[in-house]
């Protein structure tokens, strides 16, 4: 098995280890992270925290050597197999933070991209490099990178396949913090600054911004008022509401 799916405090973690290859993810990998997302979703963790085994690299990509001699229907298999996979890691019903601790490439940066936030070690270093292979992204990074650092420089980095590094990640933001120290445990502090919060809030929260970039701002303001009518549903809006009029502090059910 490379991927460990484990428990610190309420959070989920999800380790890639397959140090031998920089965490690449093999098919294999790939499957066993959908495995993986399963699981979390179905558990109580407030929040996943993906990250990869190691100092030196978060994930370098698809496993290049699983890439050579493909015949055109398993490529696209793949491609469809890879966002599937990622699509549910941007989908679950807890927030997700990559914690970068080294090489984010390609695929690697892709799946940091399909989390909620992004946390990165100050050695980290991120770019898709795809067109340096003669190839584009496929696990997404075309099109959720300019929705995260916008189109000129989602363009300039993919073009290029230049890699930029936590410093200059941080300040396009395309990560939120830059951590010294243990990245797993800066991403859990993170975390702690919304784990006490109603999932179902959370959620609709993160699922209305993120299509703010989808959509026309009128459809985009329909959307809002109408999840902002579900979140007023929920059970924890109650106890929100109330535990504010008592002065106290709200316990979330997540319902
Ligand atoms: N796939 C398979 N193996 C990989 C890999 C990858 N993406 N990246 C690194 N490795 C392997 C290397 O082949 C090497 O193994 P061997 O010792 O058996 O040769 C081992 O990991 C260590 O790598 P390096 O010796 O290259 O380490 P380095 O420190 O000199 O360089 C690096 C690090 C700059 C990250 C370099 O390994 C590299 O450029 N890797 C490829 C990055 C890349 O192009 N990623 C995109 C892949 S395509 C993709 O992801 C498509 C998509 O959208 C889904």
């Amino acid at each position: 098995m490379s991927v460990h799916l484990t428990r610190q405090d309420e959070f989920a973690l999800i380790t890639l280890d397959r140090p031998e290859a920089l965490n690449a993810l093999s098919a294999a990998v790939l499957r066993e992270l959908a495995q993986a997302f399963e699981e979390v979703a179905a558990g109580d963790a407030r929040a996943l925290i993906v990250t990869g085994a190691g100092s030196k690299a978060f994930c370098a990509g698809a496993d290049i050597k699983e890439l050579v001699g493909r015949s055109l229907s398993e490529q696209r298999r793949d491609a469809a197999f890879g966002q599937a996979v990622l699509a549910r890691l941007d989908t679950l019903p807890m927030p997700s933070i990559a914690a970068i601790n080294g090489y984010a490439f390609g695929g690697g940066l892709e799946l940091a991209l399909a989390c909620t936030f992004r946390i990165a070690a100050p050695t980290a270093k991120m770019g898709l490099p795809e067109i340096k292979l003669g190839l584009i992204p496929g696990y997404g990074g075309t099109q959720r990178l300019p929705r995260v650092v916008g189109e000129a420089r989602a363009l300039e980095l993919i073009m290029s396949a230049r890699s930029v590094d936590a410093e200059e990640a941080e300040r396009i933001g395309l990560v939120h913090r830059v951590i010294e120290g243990d990245v797993v445990a800066g991403a859990m502090a993170f975390a702690r600054s919304f784990s006490a919060y109603g999932l179902p809030a959370l959620k609709l929260a993160r699922d209305a911004v993120k299509r703010a970039l989808d959509v026309p701002l009128h459809e985009g303001l329909k959307l809002e008022a109408d999840l902002n009518t579900l979140a007023f549903q929920t059970d924890d809006a109650a106890e929100g509401m109330n535990a504010f009029m008592e002065k106290r502090k709200p316990q979330f059910k997540d319902r």
